[in-house]
């Protein structure tokens, strides 16, 4: 009713609920809570003067989400710790110019292959495709200017389950050595039940490799006050993806019994990292992909952080078979991010949701093939709450 009344009255304000100014634009519903908005401002130009847009999007108990079309990068969220302090979980830079030098991937997009693709190559129906070796003799999250690099297109709206934006991005035939011409789209959802959603979606018009993903560095301590050591996190899978040491599948998968890679109940993250164990020293510490159990609900329940202090809980849902735990083991104190913070080693985690890496190459491992006349699919939430 109150939401009827709002739009009434900007309509008869001469307003849409949704208005385009050049320079800024806020679209709002009003809510029992606090008003949920999607603000528009710019945030600087690329080298080539494309101008690049930061969107501010609010949900109603007050959780803020930032994200530019560059690369649909999440510069900022802000969640309530458990005595209410909004504060920052994850990490990024004040400005674009960071995001414009070499970034680790900071709260990005990454496309059209999410992780590694072993000596950059791959077949398709007999024909091989040669990729960038952009980490060491592999390929890496879509090569040397991959999702995370380029301008997306933005269309930003305000839905019944609170403010969203869609991100849209051709990648033509052959950007980055991958065949066919990829349509991918990426909506996030800030839901006012305290979730963020990314609904991923594309198709092709020749047979393609995809893995879509998303690459935020979270710290739960809010504005990245200490490392991740400390928190806790179960991850939902029996079973892990080995790696060799160039952080390649060794194509079989692992029990987690007995190894540091049992999640299967919270613990810290720092608990075994140290353990002498061949697969983290491989990685520095955990840079692991974690086969999720299979389950019978389309969002499978994936993982849960919880950080002590704070009290802030993230849970991760996923319709991917695949999660992979990063533990920031190459954060080593070169960057400087927001709020002044050097990002030393362990000072972020990532849960990135998708295939398993190298999949193009391990005919064993759930598909990565898109073919003309498919829907590439797949939704992961990130939902936000406290103790
Ligand atoms: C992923 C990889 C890591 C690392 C980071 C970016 O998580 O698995 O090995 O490359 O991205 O630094």
């Amino acid at each position: 009713m109150k939401k009827i009344i709002f739009i009434a009255l900007l309509a008869a304000m001469g307003c849409k609920p949704k208005t385009e100014t050049k320079e800024e634009t806020t679209i709002a519903h009003d809510s029992t809570k606090t008003m949920s908005s999607i603000q528009k401002s710019a945030f600087g130009k690329l080298a080539d003067g494309q101008e690049v847009t930061l969107y501010t999007l609010t949900n109603d108990k007050g959780i803020e989400l930032k994200v530019m079309n560059y690369g649909g990068i999440i510069t900022s969220l802000k969640t309530k710790d458990k005595n209410g302090v909004s504060e920052d979980i994850v990490l990024g830079y004040d400005s674009l110019a960071g995001y414009l030098k070499a970034t680790p991937y900071f709260g990005a997009i990454v496309g059209r292959y999410g992780n590694r693709i072993a000596k950059g190559k791959f077949k398709i129906d007999g024909k091989e495709y040669t990729l960038a070796a952009n980490d060491g003799q592999n390929s890496l999250h879509g090569g040397l200017k991959g999702f995370d690099k380029v301008v997306w297109n933005a269309a930003e709206a305000m839905t019944p389950n609170g403010p969203s934006i869609t991100f849209s991005y051709l990648s033509k035939d052959m950007e980055e050595g991958f065949p066919g011409n990829l349509k991918s789209e990426v909506t996030y959802t800030l839901t006012n039940d305290n979730e963020l959603k990314l609904d991923y979606k594309a198709t092709t018009d020749k047979a393609t490799v995809v893995n879509l993903t998303q690459h935020s560095y979270f710290n739960l301590s809010g504005n990245a006050k200490r490392d991740v050591l400390e928190h806790t996190i179960s991850i939902n899978a029996d079973k892990f993806v080995p790696i060799d040491k160039t952080l390649i599948p060794t194509g079989k998968l692992q029990s987690v019994e007995g190894t540091p890679f049992d999640f299967r109940t919270m613990k810290a993250m720092g608990k075994q990292i140290n353990d002498k164990d061949e697969q983290l020293d491989f990685a520095g510490g955990y840079d692991h992909c974690f086969v999720l159990n299979p389950s019978t609900d389309s969002l499978n329940h994936a993982a849960s952080v919880i950080e002590p202090v704070s009290g802030r809980k993230l849970d991760v849902y996923t319709t991917e078979p695949g999660i992979q735990f990063y533990t920031g083991n190459f954060l080593n104190g070169t960057i400087t991010g927001k709020y002044n913070v050097v990002y030393n080693k362990r000072f972020a985690f990532c849960l990135e949701t998708e295939h398993f890496p190298d999949s193009p190459n391990q005919s064993q491992f759930p598909s990565v093939l898109l073919k003309p006349g498919e829907v590439y699919k797949t939704s992961t939430v990130y939902k936000f709450s406290n103790l």
